[in-house]
């Protein structure tokens, strides 16, 4: 088994579900609280971890209790958390998340706190860590310079690049995504990132081929319910989704990626790392939270998922 190594967010996330999200200026009565261990990066590498992958990770948390809480339920699952450490003075992550109960769907606003501190200097320390590693896993809830820099370095030392690039920002310099082996957007985060429409599917392959332009090797667009649609250079095909009864969403995409990048570390091929993915997301977004809802590794290989 290969390793993964995840640079990126640890935020404290909490999660409100509401019967449908409230219209601006609206006071609207919530259904239920849940804090609980999330963040994009925090939550990749856990997936990892708790389904049997080698994780390791590097990001920064504040010198408070939530950090170090989130720094124990990584390492409860067997990730290397030498990378993780409190930035003097700063405080935790945290996402203030809403979810409408009726769908699962979310809305999400996270405040950076100590992920704001990941810079290229946090890179360089870890420098050995991205020469141990096979796989390098990065999302864009630390500074995009940092994502840039790590994607160099990686690429220098010819390690697979996976980036999910949420949030998505507009004018990322012209080579930003340049030798990137594969990047998962969502249909909103594509149309951010390229400034191509996304409502339909031409403007989804549209999309997608632009990010081929912009010299992504392989993309993987999330499309929710409808499955993902797949692309590179040798052609494109799009891939259903399983159907469940979605109660929250919050960690549909981070589930699917690290089970993907997991599913190559083990050796598999793109078509079975997909499909290990979405076996996983499915299961997590039928639970609430973001860590939490990650599955056990033995509800996959019910399912016929076992890698060894
Ligand atoms: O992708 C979901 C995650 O985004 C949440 O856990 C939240 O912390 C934000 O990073």
């Amino acid at each position: 088994m290969k390793k993964v190594l995840v640079i990126g967010c640890l935020n404290m996330d909490y999660s409100v579900t509401a019967s449908r999200f409230p219209k601006p200026g609206e006071t609207l009565l919530g259904e239920s609280v849940k804090i609980s261990a999330g963040g994009k990066g925090a939550t990749q590498a856990y997936t990892v971890g708790k389904l049997g992958g080698r994780a390791a990770m590097i990001g920064y948390v504040g010198e408070d209790f939530q950090g170090q809480q989130l720094i124990d339920n990584l390492a409860s699952v067997g990730v290397d958390v030498s990378g993780v450490s409190a930035y003097p003075g700063e405080v935790t992550g945290q996402a203030f998340i809403t979810i409408d109960s009726s769908s699962g769907q979310n809305h999400i606003v996270a405040v950076g706190g100590a992920n704001a501190r990941v810079d290229r200097r946090a890179v360089d320390d870890h420098r050995a860590m991205f020469e141990e590693a096979d796989i390098i896993l990065m999302q864009h809830e630390i500074p995009v310079d940092t994502v840039y820099y790590a994607k160099e370095l990686a690429l220098e030392l010819g390690k697979t690049v996976i980036i999910d690039p949420g949030p998505a920002f507009p004018d990322l310099r012209e080579d930003f995504f340049r030798g990137v082996t594969y990047a998962k957007p969502n249909e909103t985060e594509l149309a951010i990132l390229t400034g191509i429409n996304t409502d339909t599917m031409e403007g989804i392959e549209k999309g997608a081929a632009r990010m081929l332009e912009m010299g992504v090797e392989h993309v993987i667009v999330s499309l929710g319910g409808r499955g993902c649609y797949v692309a590179d250079r040798s052609g494109s095909r799009l891939i259903e989704a399983i159907p469940v009864k979605a109660v929250d969403t919050t960690a549909a995409g981070d589930s699917f990626i690290a089970a993907f990048a997991l599913a190559l570390s083990a050796g598999r091929s793109e078509d079975e790392a997909i499909a290990y993915a979405q076996a996983v997301a499915s299961i997590s977004v039928t639970r609430k939270g973001a860590q939490a809802s990650i599955p056990e590794p033995e509800e996959l290989a019910a399912k016929g998922f076992v890698f060894s």
